[in-house]
């Protein structure tokens, strides 16, 4: 059941690929909350995902867009402001991929235009997604944008290879941009870094299930679940945290405060 803490709100998401994803549940949840809202993806994802199925259930609108090509995104953006009635309140990018992961190339042995896509679809894009909404007025003012990240930005986890410096890129797109903002029209400008979560970008990462288990096992609190993830996110989007800019904000059931944990030894 909704608290209606996003009535009359507009908002875009990005990455809904099929219903483990994290946007899946944020868009299920802002409609909830009283948001109307479009989705999007990459015109690939649309022909394998299951997005049309959420859409429908929604009520929603599936507007593809390569989150690189600036292009689509200026499509997108217009295209939703049409249907949405105006400019949106929030938008979450929650977009990741790596080509040497998924190649399985080795972190001391990467392909360097790889890494370059890399950094595109997973940080560039969200500084292209905000430089397009701010060049098209796209974004009333005290609306709130999100990306989601992962601690890798901070600490080392070797098989997450060159997407730790695609969140880094992502995080500081944050700050830098969210300063602009807040200064231009009072848009605040945030990530989220999440547990990991049983997604299809999370299970790319080789290792994943044993990891998992552990992030489990060292977090107080246990994994934040993709469930949880969507609640934070509502709260980011709704006018309780209008004073909240330039941040990585942890959800992860306290595993960043962590040094220790004894359950981990008993095992
Ligand atoms: N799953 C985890 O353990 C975990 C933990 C922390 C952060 N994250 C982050 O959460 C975000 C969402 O991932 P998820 O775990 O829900 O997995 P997911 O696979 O469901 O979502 C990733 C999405 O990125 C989209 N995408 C890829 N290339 C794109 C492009 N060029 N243009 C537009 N969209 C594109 C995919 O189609 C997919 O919908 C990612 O940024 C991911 O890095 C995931």
């Amino acid at each position: 059941m909704g608290h209606n803490l996003l009535e009359g709100k507009k908002g875009i998401i990005f990455g809904a690929l099929d219903d483990q994803s994290m946007a899946w549940k944020v868009a299920e949840k802002a409609v909830e909350e009283g948001a109307k809202i479009t989705l999007t993806n990459a015109p690939v994802a649309l022909r394998m995902g299951q997005i049309q199925e959420l859409a429908d259930s929604l009520n929603a609108e599936v507007i593809p867009a390569d989150a690189t090509s600036e292009e689509d995104l200026e499509n997108l953006l217009s295209k939703s402001m049409e249907i949405l009635g105006g400019p949106v309140d929030f938008i979450l990018h929650s977009i990741g991929m790596s080509v040497n992961v998924r190649k399985n190339k080795p972190y001391t042995e990467l392909n360097y235009s790889w890494m370059e896509k890399t950094f595109d679809v997973s940080a560039i894009s969200f500084h292209k997604v905000m430089q397009t909404a701010m060049k098209l007025n796209a974004v009333n003012e005290w609306g709130s944008i999100l990306a989601l990240s992962y601690i890798a930005a901070q600490r080392t986890f070797p098989d997450y290879s060159e997407m730790a410096e695609s969140k880094a890129l992502l995080e500081s797109f944050a700050r830098s941009f969210g300063y602009h903002w807040a200064v231009k029209n009072k848009v605040r400008v945030n990530t989220i870094s999440q547990s990991p979560t049983m997604t299809t970008a999370g299970q790319g990462v080789k290792g994943f299930h044993e990891f998992f288990d552990y992030a489990d096992k060292m977090s107080p609190l246990g994994n934040a679940t993709a469930d949880d993830c969507a609640d934070y996110c509502i709260t980011l989007f709704s006018d309780y945290t209008r004073m909240v800019t330039m941040q990585n904000l942890y959800h992860d059931g306290g595993f960043s405060s962590m040094g220790m944990n004894p359950a981990i030894l008993d095992k």
